[in-house]
């Protein structure tokens, strides 16, 4: 796909749901006694996975064009899967259902896409096989496929090495079948979807600081969860506003959880005009955000603010490029086990584009301001990726091309469309 320089950006764009919370009102309504009625669920390829996959398992979802209605069996309702379960491109759906998977009377096998099979499993490998699970990497590379062979399980204190949610959120769904409490400390607080959500479905969790806890055999009970917009999406659209003079515009229903407000902090650090309206407080947070085009400079990002940002950090890279100064990133190694290696990708394009941008063992060095002109990107089937140069292209001189632009099906099956919409 092709993109020109625009002259502004002005409208509303109302940003589809949250795509990790999308995943888990499937899992947890699968796995929750009576029916489950999901609104403003994202249609986007990934969250589709989750639904095939607990399809396989005997789970009836209906997917009508309003809402998901599904038929929850309660916790050991699951049937073995009749084939292997693809899980298409999303880590999130693999990592949380190998929780599950782990605790039931049956085996199954886990495969996806080429993406998948190269992310890191023994992640979640490691503490699950602490609590009793039988998981093995069919190619003993600790990626996907995976065999599972459901075992007893029993409760452990797991300290991760990762702030990450994926994990966090595997152990504490493989605690739901485990003998014992189950507790998760994490280095710094990642996404708290999980621990939100399945209180609400009824299960016995909580949390202090770093560390969540949670006690077998809840009985979960179907529930009414309507899905905010993902923030993760909506930062396209703020960095737009921000950086395509004369812009203004108002990205409505944003999920604001403080797990995941990253963005709005470091934009604002940066000099951003962004102005949250309609604040509504009930369960997830959310807002609608007034975003106007402002001159930004650099910051350091670093510490616990980057699981907070984490999926962010491509586009943020773009707000860097276009800011007076210098930003750093560290502590972001993580980076590089997305759906690709963000660090390199987005220094070999950026810098394509006439930036001035450094990769580093944890992050990256930009240093801003420099004018941004067109060039070809492979978006090397990453989502972020291919959106994050989509913004840039809209203020960069000349025609920028983004080869695989159709991966934004992933997370925002309507980016190009909504953005155009907004384009001037
Ligand atoms: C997610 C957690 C994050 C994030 C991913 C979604 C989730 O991954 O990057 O897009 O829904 O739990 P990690 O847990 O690997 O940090």
């Amino acid at each position: 796909m092709k993109f020109q320089k625009i002259k502004t950006l002005k409208g509303e764009v109302t940003i589809p749901g949250d795509k990790s919370i999308s995943h888990r009102a499937v899992m947890f309504g699968s796995l929750a006694e009576g029916t489950t009625e999901i609104t403003n669920f994202l249609q986007g390829a990934d969250c589709l996975s989750t639904i095939d996959a607990f399809r396989k398992m005997g789970i009836e979802i209906q997917n009508a064009p309003e809402k998901i209605i599904i038929r929850g069996k309660g916790l050991h309702g699951l049937q073995a899967p009749s084939s292997v379960l693809d899980m298409g491109n999303s880590g999130t759906t693999t990592r949380l259902i190998s929780g599950i998977l782990a605790g039931q009377t049956f085996e199954s096998t886990l495969t996806g896409d080429a993406s998948i099979q190269k992310r890191p499993m023994r992640r979640i490998m490691e503490p699950l096989s602490m609590m009793g699970a039988k998981i093995t990497s069919i190619n003993n590379n600790d990626c996907a496929p995976l065999h599972i062979m459901g075992a007893p399980l029993h409760g452990i204190h797991y300290h991760s090495k990762v702030a990450s949610a994926q994990v966090k959120s595997a152990v504490l769904l493989a605690g739901l079948y485990a003998e014992g409490e189950t507790f998760v400390t994490e280095p710094a607080l990642s996404r708290n979807h999980t621990e939100i959500m399945l209180r609400c479905f009824g299960a016995d969790l909580s949390s202090e600081d770093k560390t969540a806890k949670v006690c077998p055999e809840p009985r979960l009970q179907g529930q009414k969860i309507h899905v905010p917009g993902d923030i993760s999406s909506a930062a396209y659209f703020i960095a737009a506003g921000l950086l395509v003079p004369g812009a203004e515009i108002l990205i409505k229903n944003v999920g604001i959880n403080p797990t995941r407000d990253g963005i709005l902090k470091v934009a604002r650090e940066m000099g951003g005009d962004i102005t949250l309206l309609n604040e509504k407080h009930e369960g997830e947070p959310t807002a609608d955000l007034l975003v106007k085009h402002s001159d930004l400079h650099g910051i350091t990002i670093e510490g616990s603010l980057i699981p907070t940002l984490i999926d962010e950090l491509p586009i943020i890279n773009i707000m860097a490029a276009c800011a007076e100064g210098t930003t750093i990133i560290r502590d972001a190694a993580e980076l590089k086990v997305k759906e690709s290696n963000r660090i390199d990708v987005m220094v070999e394009y950026l810098s394509a584009m006439g930036c001035d941008i450094k990769g580093t063992d944890d992050g990256m060095i930009i240093n801003g301001g420099q004018p941004l002109h067109g060039t070809i990107v492979d978006s090397h089937m990453d989502h972020r990726v291919a959106m994050s140069f989509a913004i840039a292209s809209l203020i960069a001189e000349g025609e920028t091309k983004i080869k695989s632009s159709d991966v934004v099906t992933i997370s925002y099956p309507n980016f190009y469309a909504d953005l155009t919409r907004l384009c001037q």
